[in-house]
């Protein structure tokens, strides 16, 4: 067949079979996931469309002959440290003439960083934002084939493609997008511009991944999507079919937006013994001027509503947030009210972020006097205070025996094992390493600031 009669994956198919009689070996690519779970998600898909035509992976750029950054664009260091690192790879591209080095993902959909790797950065030969997977194979093909730089922003691709081989990296935790994009415009925040606007997959869709998962051992299934409650097809609802779905594994979500949580969505969880007792509630400030200003559309009053509903029902109902220290004109005594706020809700843990200006968004054109020095001063002031509300909140686990899923080698002692419980806290245990991978059930003997620490009861 002529070479204009084939598709660009049939090309590359045999591209990397010419590769490996030449070399000895398959081509290898090096792909790098930065940013949240979703990115992570689409770097396996990546790598599920790179296997099919012929690539096996490597973690040196050394050996690569395609390098794949799959970038994060949420905060300022995110960006820095990706353009540090193709700034490193320069020497890369002229010891390797046919290395191909491609930057992708959330930063990459943003025109003016596209704009900047193509004047600045010409080791770069492949820019395409999150839209483009889909054309993957016919971009590669004409970078190979033709040694052109490709930039593809394109934002055109509303429909959700089911058709990805995803090759996962872990084989007992997987994550899966039920919703893709965002429609909330925080003001502070990039992801409705590089994301675009929210679609969510249709529920058999999940439903057949997640059976398909748990047929081949998955023993924790993440489902993702920036803002789950508005899952078009109804979240509770898909949490209870996926509660259904027969097999020993559990269930866990985020993001959850606090202005779509419901008394429906706490009854589900605690109804549904699969789904964990466990929310992940980004409230951002604890001053309602703040988070007016932030648009985030809920009040602290109807935040706290929320959380005393799930408390009521269950006492020890775990929640954790995402919290943005230095908002653009916030003061101290605003500042003051979020450590409160940390103290009233009682969390497992926070995830705390200083303020970072993002182009294209509404904060970025409000003023903002505050240093980023004193901006650090307060993350760490907030950190402390977390700190003492872990270690006495954790407490309340001490002589209770929990189920955890055991993940991996401990951090503690060299014969521990580390695993979460349902509340997605860690536990330390002494055990075997044959347990990896399974669920445990462990009796809690001492809290820390970080993890609780027990004892073996016996196997489930
Ligand atoms: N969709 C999720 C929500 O609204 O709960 C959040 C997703 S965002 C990828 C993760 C977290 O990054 C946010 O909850 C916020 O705390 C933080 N974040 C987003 N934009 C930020 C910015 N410009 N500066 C600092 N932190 C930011
Ligand atoms: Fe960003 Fe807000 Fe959307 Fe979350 S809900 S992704 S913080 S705009
Ligand atoms: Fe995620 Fe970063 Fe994009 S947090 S959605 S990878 S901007």
């Amino acid at each position: 067949m002529a070479e204009n009669q084939r598709t660009p994956q049939e090309c590359l198919l045999a591209w990397s079979e010419d590769y490996k009689i030449r070399s000895g070996h398959r081509p290898l690519a090096y792909i790098h996931s930065y940013g949240c779970q979703q990115n992570v998600s689409d770097g396996e898909k990546i790598k599920g469309s790179l296997s099919k035509i012929g690539y096996d992976f490597t973690d040196n750029t050394d050996e690569a002959q395609l390098i794949l950054l799959n970038t994060c664009a949420v905060r300022e260091n995110a960006e820095d440290r990706v353009f540090g690192n193709i700034g490193g790879m320069k020497h890369l591209k002229e010891k390797n003439r046919e290395l191909v080095i491609g930057v992708c993902g959330c930063m990459a959909q943003q025109k003016h960083i596209a704009d900047k790797i193509k004047d600045a950065y010409r080791q770069v030969d492949l820019v395409f934002g999150t839209f483009a997977y889909n054309d993957l194979y016919a971009m590669l093909w004409e970078v190979i084939s033709k040694r052109i730089r490709i930039f593809n922003l394109s934002e055109n691709s509303f429909e959700i493609s089911e058709d990805f081989l995803q090759l996962r990296d872990d084989k007992i935790r997987a994550f899966i997008p039920i919703m893709y994009g965002c429609n909330n415009f925080c003001t502070y925040c990039i992801v409705p511009y590089v994301r675009g606007r929210e679609r969510s997959r249709r529920p058999e869709a999940v439903i057949n991944e997640v059976k398909a998962l748990v047929d081949r051992g998955y023993k924790e299934i993440t489902l993702l999507g920036q803002n789950v409650n508005s899952y078009s097809y109804g979240f509770p609802a898909l949490l209870r079919k996926l509660n259904e779905i027969p097999g020993n594994f559990r269930i866990r979500f985020m993001s959850s937006h606090p202005k779509d949580a419901t008394e429906e969505l706490i009854d589900t969880i605690i109804e549904c013994e699969k789904v964990c007792t466990h929310l992940h509630l980004p409230v951002q400030a604890g001053s309602d001027r703040i988070l007016k200003a932030m648009n985030r559309r809920y009040t602290t009053a109807d935040y706290l509503k929320i959380i005393e509903y799930a408390r009521s029902k269950d006492p020890d109902f775990s929640f954790t947030t995402d919290l943005i220290v230095g908002f653009p004109g916030e003061t101290y005594e605003e500042f003051c009210m979020t450590k409160e706020l940390i103290k009233k809700v009682k969390y497992d843990n926070i995830y705390s972020f200083v303020y970072s200006r993002r182009k294209g968004t509404r904060a970025a054109e409000m003023e903002d006097n505050i240093s980023d020095k004193q901006k650090g001063l307060w993350l760490r002031e907030l950190l402390l205070e977390q700190r003492e509300i872990t270690s006495e909140w954790l407490g309340r686990f001490v002589g209770k025996t929990v189920t955890i899923l055991a993940e991996g080698e401990g951090r503690t002692a060299p014969d521990y094992i580390t695993g979460k419980t349902d509340e997605n806290i860690i536990v330390e245990v002494k055990a075997d390493k044959k347990y990896i991978g399974e669920f445990i059930k462990v009796r809690i003997t001492k809290a820390m600031n970080w993890a609780l620490e027990g004892e073996l009861e016996n196997n489930l």
